[in-house]
């Protein structure tokens, strides 16, 4: 198989070809197994998966739908502690005879308990990396649209985020679209609450049009079944989501907790580094056309004991330290970018970049630096203080992370179909195609490799698409070799320090995959396919140990058209059995390492 000897250790695998496939599809000699789905009682007393006649009730102590993110957290005894996001529902591929324009109270409440994050203790089978649930562990947990959260930072208390049911400004119920996500050296799990503006009603003022809500109804009608999700009626409700997460997976009756130091914005995830002094750096994108990425800088100092004091005051890293936004810069002369992709005369688009301080916290209050606006206001309507600032416009950032053996930090620009139409922002270095259909992975280098520099450099690793495209590039790599790419969304490390990239839409004809690339040695730029998705899914949370790949298969048959009597697929159960967002773990049948 193509590529199998002759590539960077941790990817010495046949490359999976693309395809159409209604299955996870991977390389020979791989084994896979699905470790959990959608609806699987995970609580103590959860009934078992009804999907014809599921409840809120039995909902709330099973496996949410749609899983994004995933985290392994180690608990010893060849067990781990499985965190998942549960992004959004499809309420077509839920229910029989939906009816989306009078969706019932009960299928409405089910929703609200699909969503959020789900704990789940898993079992390492001895000798591979296939994994297994542990039903009914005292860790399990689930956190739903209705979990009690508190709200951290900076905006805690404001009277942005007030509101009738919480005159404090401290209180929120639930987390919602939780995309990707994190885990912190500390031991917990960070979680990107992004599209949130589609579950508000209602929405009329600037600030809500520029967080992408809607006046009139929504699509899921949640509104007409508690009115704090009608911004008419509880005005200040969507100020109050649309945080970067924290959650303390080992403590089942913990308070999860909401970040409003790391800014407001669609976050698709958060991802940390450690400064040399020890305090924390987190990563995030803001996930829509023209939007921009950011990084928050902690002034405190991460605790390496594991006492309960210890993880107490790491949960409050996150709320004090500045907020950054990047502006991002070419080095090669406008003219010489076209919008087609081609390569500038000194053959790289690269350049430097600034980060751009928006605000600051600290343990006594909070400072703008953006004239024109209060801190509170920088840390709730962060876009639009970004905009102020002068961030750069960028193609739909993701996810984002640093190398823990380089600490490059790379970011996943997924698409933007906009990209220099209808005059809006045309092509620059960064984001070099108009109608940008395929999508980019930058490589930025922090000034000293530091991660709190406030000044970088950056170059566009790979320019994703068909290789025999002119416009695309594969971090120097010979293109004869490499998979096709399109549409990098989430991003992570194996223990190599290679690099692996799912997709989210792909738009090549296969279905969505997962790939390794090196981004070292003489295999930089060697993009390889480990994966590919069933029809409609896309390749969410990847992990990367030593034995095993772990994937969550979101939304598998979610096709136009597609309903609970009209599937497009029948993964994973097979034809006549609804269709079932799952986590997947791959291994070697031999028991090695993948990919050595
Ligand atoms: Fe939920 Fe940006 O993907
Ligand atoms: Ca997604
Ligand atoms: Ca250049
Ligand atoms: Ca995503």
């Amino acid at each position: 198989a193509k590529g199998t000897g002759r590539s960077a250790r941790g990817l010495r695998f046949g490359a999976v070809a693309p395809n159409t496939a209604d299955q996870v599809t991977v390389p020979e000699g791989y084994r896979q197994n699905v470790v959990i789905r959608w609806g699987e009682p995970i609580l103590r007393g959860a009934p078992d998966f009804d999907p014809e006649n599921q409840t809120a009730k039995a909902q709330a102590g099973q496996f949410g739908y749609n899983n994004d993110f995933l985290s392994l957290l180690p608990l010893g005894d060849g067990r781990q502690v499985l965190v998942s996001n549960h992004e959004y529902t499809d309420e077509v591929l839920m229910f029989r005879g939906y009816d989306p324009e009078n969706p019932t109270r009960e299928q409405v409440e089910i929703a609200w308990a699909a969503h959020g994050l789900g704990v789940v203790v898993v079992e390492e089978e001895r000798r591979t990396g296939k994994l297994t649930a542990v039903t009914r562990h005292g860790l399990n947990r689930r956190i739903t649209a209705t979990t009690e959260f508190r709200l951290q930072g900076p905006a805690a208390g404001s009277d942005l985020v007030k509101t009738s049911a919480d005159p404090t400004g401290t209180k929120v119920l639930g987390t919602l679209n939780n995309c990707s996500g994190g885990t912190t050296p500390w031991g917990t799990t960070l979680h990107g609450e992004e599209n949130v503006d589609q579950y508000f009603a209602n929405g009329t003022r600037a600030t809500d049009k520029r967080y992408g809500l809607k006046p009139g109804a929504t699509e899921r009608k949640w509104e007409r079944f508690d009115q704090r999700f009608d911004v008419a009626e509880e005005p200040n409700e969507i100020h109050r989501f649309g945080y970067v997460v924290e959650l303390d997976p080992y403590d089942p009756e913990s308070t999860p907790v909401k970040h409003s130091a790391l800014g407001r914005f669609k976050h698709e995830g958060a991802s940390i580094a450690l400064t040399p002094d020890g305090r924390p750096v987190a990563y995030s994108g803001d996930d829509s056309k023209f939007e921009y990425f950011y990084k928050f800088v902690s002034s405190k100092r991460m605790r390496t004991g594991k006492s309960a004091a210890d993880r107490e005051h790491n949960m409050t890293l996150l709320d004090e330290g500045t907020l950054y936004v990047a502006k991002v810069t070419g080095d090669s002369p406008a003219a010489e970018i076209d919008g087609s992709g081609k390569h500038p005369q000194d053959g790289q688009f690269d350049g430097s970049g600034t980060w751009i301080p928006l605000a600051t916290a600290t343990a006594d209050g909070a400072e703008s630096h953006v004239e024109g606006m209060s801190a509170e206001e920088v840390f709730v309507f962060t876009r639009i203080a970004a905009d102020k600032a002068g961030a750069t416009k960028m193609d739909r950032p993701e996810d984002i992370e640093p190398s823990p053996r380089t600490g490059k930090v790379y970011l996943a620009l997924t698409n933007n179909s906009e990209r220099g139409t209808d005059g809006k922002a045309p092509a620059d270095e960064a984001n070099p195609r108009n109608a940008n259909k395929h999508g980019a992975v930058l490589e930025l280098t922090e000034n000293g490799d530091n991660p709190a520099a406030t000044g970088f450099g950056w170059l566009l690793f790979l320019v994703a698409g068909d290789p025999k495209d002119p416009a695309t590039y594969f971090g120097g790599f010979p293109k004869d070799q490499v998979s096709p790419i399109s549409c990098p969304d989430n991003v992570t490390f194996d223990p190599h320090g290679n690099l692996w990239i799912s997709t989210d839409g792909a738009q090549l004809g296969s279905h969505d995959g997962l790939f390794g690339v090196a981004t070292s040695g003489a295999y930089r730029g060697q993009l390889k396919q480990f994966l590919t998705m069933p029809t409609g899914a896309e390749t969410c949370g990847p992990l990367v140990q030593g034995r095993r790949v772990l994937v969550a298969v979101q939304h598998p048959g979610e096709i136009d058209g597609a309903s609970v009597e009209k599937p497009a697929s029948s993964w994973p159960d097979g034809p006549g059995r609804i269709v079932r967002p799952s986590v997947v773990s791959v291994w070697r049948e031999d028991g090695s390492d993948i990919g050595v």
